[in-house]
């Protein structure tokens, strides 16, 4: 092994914790250098421990220890023992207090775990294991406390100190400083421990619960953002009563906060009262945030609003239940944003994020269930699988219920398990004794990787207007995981006849008709059903809503999926049969290419588009993401080796053929769609500039001066950055005069601002044009630039790297040394953001010869470095094992 400390966890391995602690007292004080942390924990044997010694073990990294006391008497030398990693005191009693003091230093603190700075606030972030980094403790989450925390600071320098619960004590001390209290009365893992130091402005509001209680609502930012909190707060007011509504569920404390920090790793963090936020997910303003920025600000809100019940109040027992909090949160904002705006548009966003990322995930070398069996760096778990498939599998069990059981399930989940810290299998079996049904063979979603195909053959019996419908089932193998057993699949069925009407169906063994949608339920791995009394052969819409995740076969005919484009009831599968069509255009395309033959416009999905461009009454939304072609990493999916360059220039040809052959109609719907000002996020306003943007890049494929013109117009006199954005990014793809202008122009208004610096990064990252990456490196310069914030190093280097799909990958090998460049230096400053980065190269199998070999060295590269952390290790690491199944 490289790394030291690369040990493998094992879920099998789970033992209740020798001790828990009833109650914590943190005395933080913050001085200019470092910060001392005094921490008096009371602490009792646990009656379930199954340990022999009475030795306590407290984790703790990082930090200095300077005195130890047990009952309030002072530990000698010979007492315990300090490693890297513990603080261990092998004779304790049965119940007794334990104060240690330790020095921390955040200012050093550049991995953004624990106690750090960010500008001049001071911040925490203690998910998963980032609290024994302010002190030792028994850092895990079936370890529950109440916490007291008192922080100590300069009153001008820190004026707004903030922990979780209730301010308690407020009190000046003296030269110059002052010291604030705070209480938590819920027990809580210390991973949802929090606190905040600064100069920080709030914007307040009331939230007056069901019950009739009044909260407290804060947003709390620099100075400078406080006119763009407001979207946040309506966000929030409209989550909590979103939660009221569907769940029963009312807030419990009498303060919310919600704090924004430029530095972070991840998207926000649902720390118990006080949530911290990337500031990308808070602040706001028409002019500085596109669409979808308020959008991801609304979900994210939601999300860790919604994690105060399941997360807070219901706990993991260990960190191999991570989709028990975050499958279900996940499920419940995907709800709330559909309850907010379009509900075919989230589910179709939710599906295609999924498939380009989750099911990559799960056919190549890092492939895990949602539930893992083993880890060595738990920040690497929080995945798509976890997150995204968690959902799908909560999703699928809310299906098979039905609203009502389900809501009669969760309320059993709510009151069963109030205050505890539980696993995945708790969750299915309120699920179970909610409905009366069995649902073991379903638990296999949790515990097998792996995405299953579902194969489907259909057959029309004139003789017995009889339809049969043959599904079978397999998973491919995944690492550690053969042969895996046939999953509970809910198939949501219906049967429409040539006029798209939905047809009455009734099984072979049923007296009557049952309506025209069903959830059909597979669980073997081959099955069959015959619907009955169909007089005409019926176009097949299948696996309605994407039902499960899975990945469905059904030989359709061109003719079927234009059909189904048209005229499905669901419109999820109409956005769906649109995909269909246009990959197997491109794919048809990619293989005459490469064959080294002309390539030629395929009529039907001109046809297609154009009926759809054309229909006066279309849901703008909904046309929106049926006229975007497939991206070149699922189109790079569907082949047996990924062809790079095919890929693109076929995709890039395609774009261009369908603008010239549809400009008079696009710039129709360019023309119709104008803005309206003034700006408005309702879901209309956010679909008319959705379908006008699209028209617009697609025109500035016809590279025409004309339209090089009108694209820059729209940047000038825009009035939101959504319409900017869409201007400034065609324009970064295309070589004319109006290019650099608008950069630079960008670039003077924004290079104030660090978010919307962000996407001006981003877009050059993500550009079409040749030379990308000598710009990129050059970025890298910028004084806006810096590796040590996250956003930066994912606007830059991350949409390069795994946006921008032909640049990187390059048959020079040009972007894998680049990556694995960043790789190595961010692994000093922040190993997560590192890790992240380095699984964009971790699908490196599915590529020719040539680039396996130049992927394989720079993994080895990396892997050569003496210091490496654990989270790249196990990335590097499990990237090169010999996968089970890389397809
Ligand atoms: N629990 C957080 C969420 O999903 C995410 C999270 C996990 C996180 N680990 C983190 C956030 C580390 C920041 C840093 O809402
Ligand atoms: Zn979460």
């Amino acid at each position: 092994m490289r790394t030291k400390n690369a040990k493998t966890i094992h879920l099998k391995d789970y033992r209740p914790p020798d001790y828990l602690i009833d109650e914590v007292e943190l005395v933080i004080n913050l001085q200019d250098e470092s910060t001392h942390v005094t921490s008096r924990l009371h602490i009792r044997k646990n009656p379930a421990s199954e340990a022999i010694k009475p030795e306590l073990k407290l984790d703790g990294e990082a930090l200095q220890l300077q005195n130890i006391e047990l009952d309030d008497q002072p530990l000698g030398k010979e007492a315990y023992q300090v490693d890297e990693r513990s603080l261990t005191v092998p004779n304790v009693p049965e119940r007794f207090t334990l104060t240690t003091q330790v020095v921390i230093y955040p200012q050093q603190n550049t991995n953004l775990e624990g106690l750090y700075r960010s500008g001049g606030l001071y911040c925490t972030q203690c998910e998963a294991e980032g609290f024994r980094r302010i002190t030792y403790y028994l850092d895990r989450p079936d370890v529950m406390a109440r916490f007291s925390t008192t922080i100590t600071a300069s009153q001008t320098d820190y004026p707004v100190m903030l922990a979780n619960g209730n301010c308690v004590d407020e009190r000046e001390l003296e030269d110059g400083r002052h010291q604030v209290s705070w209480k938590d009365p819920f027990p809580k893992p210390c991973y949802l421990f929090a606190m905040v130091a600064g100069n920080l402005q709030f914007q307040q509001d009331c939230y007056t619960t069901c019950s009739g209680r009044e909260v407290d609502l804060r947003i709390y930012v620099e100075p400078e953002n406080i006119d763009k909190c407001g979207h946040a707060m309506s966000s929030l007011k409209k989550a909590m009563a979103w939660d009221e509504a569907q769940y029963g569920r009312e807030y419990d404390l009498d303060i919310y906060m919600i704090v924004a920090v430029n530095d972070f790793n991840m998207g926000a963090m649902e720390n118990k009262g006080l949530n911290i936020f990337n500031s990308k997910y808070v602040l706001a303003r028409a002019d500085t945030a596109t669409d979808s920025d308020y959008q991801g600000i609304e979900g994210v809100i939601a999300h860790e609003y919604f994690h105060n019940w399941t997360g807070n109040r219901i706990t993991c027992r260990d960190w191999f239940q991570l989709s028990l909090k975050e499958g279900l949160t996940v499920f419940r904002d995907q709800e709330f944003s559909s309850d907010m705006g379009s509900r075919g548009v989230k589910r179709i966003e939710d599906v295609r994020l999924l498939r380009n990322h989750q099911f990559a995930e799960d056919a190549g070398p890092m492939a895990h269930p949602v539930r893992p069996d083993s880890y060595i760096e738990i920040n690497n778990f929080y995945t798509v699988t976890v997150y995204e498939k968690g959902a799908e599998v909560v999703r699928m069990q809310a299906n098979l219920l039905g609203p009502g059981l389900f809501r009669k399930a969760t309320d059993l989940y709510f009151q069963r398990h109030d205050g505890e810290a539980v696993t995945t299998d708790d969750f299915v079996r309120c699920m179970e004794d909610a409905s009366g049904r069995d649902l073991s063979q379903f638990r296999l979603w949790y515990s097998q990787s792996g995405t299953p195909v579902l194969e489907v053959e259909a057959e029309y019996k004139v003789q017995q207007s009889s339809y049969r419908l043959r599904f079978r089932q397999h998973c491919p193998d995944t690492p550690g995981q053969q042969n895996k057993k046939p999953f509970h699949i809910p198939l949501e069925i219906a049967l429409l006849n040539s006029e798209g009407r939905e047809l009455q169906l009734q099984l072979r063994n049923e007296a009557e008709p049952q309506g025209t949608r069903r959830l059909l339920e597979l669980s073997e791995a081959d099955q069959q059903f015959t619907i009955v009394g169909l007089d005409e052969k019926p176009v097949p819409s299948l696996l309605r809503g994407f039902s499960a995740p899975v990945k469905l076969r059904y030989p359709a005919t061109d003719e079927e999926l234009m059909f189904l484009m048209a005229r499905d009831t669901d419109p999820f599968n109409r956005w769906d049969a649109s995909q269909a069509l246009a990959q197997r255009t491109l794919l048809n395309l990619v293989a005459d290419y490469r064959a080294g033959k002309t390539l030629e416009l395929a009529e039907g999905l001109v046809k297609a588009f154009e009926t759809a461009l054309s229909n006066e009454t279309a849901d703008k939304a909904l046309l929106s993401e049926v006229l975007q072609l497939p991206g070149e990493s699922t189109l790079g999916d569907q082949m047996e080796v990924v062809d790079v360059e095919a890929i693109h220039h076929v995709r890039e040809w395609l774009r261009h053929a369908l603008a010239s052959r549809l400009r008079q109609r696009l710039l129709a719907v360019y023309q119709q769609n104008g803005s309206q000002s003034p700006y408005d996020i309702d879901p209309v306003s956010i679909a008319r500039r959705r379908l006008r943007n699209l028209a617009l890049d697609y025109l500035m494929q016809l590279h025409e001066p004309e339209i090089h013109k009108l694209c820059f117009e729209q940047f000038e006199k825009a009035d939101n950055m959504t319409d900017v954005m869409a201007a400034l990014s065609s324009l970064a793809n295309t070589d004319c005069p109006e290019r650099d202008l608008a950069l630079a122009a960008f670039e003077k208004q924004w290079i104030g601002e660090p978010l919307v610096m962000d996407k001006w990064f981003a877009v050059q990252a993500n550009s079409r044009l040749p030379g990308t990456l000598q710009r990129v490196r050059a970025l890298m310069n910028h004084a806006a630039f810096s590796l040590r914030n996250p956003n930066k190093v994912r606007s830059l280097i991350g949409v390069f790297c795994s946006m921008n799909i032909s640049a990187f990958h390059k048959i020079d090998g040009s972007g894998y040394a680049f990556l694995a460049d960043q790789v190595i230096t961010l692994d000093r400053l922040n190993p997560q953001i590192a890790a992240r980065m380095m699984r964009i190269m971790s699908r490196w199998r599915r590529y020719d010869d040539q680039r396996q070999a130049l992927m394989h060295a720079q993994f080895e590269r990396v892997l050569s470095h003496s210091e490496i952390s654990k989270d790249v290790y196990e990335i590097a690491s499990k990237s090169l094992a010999e996968a089970a199944d890389d397809q």
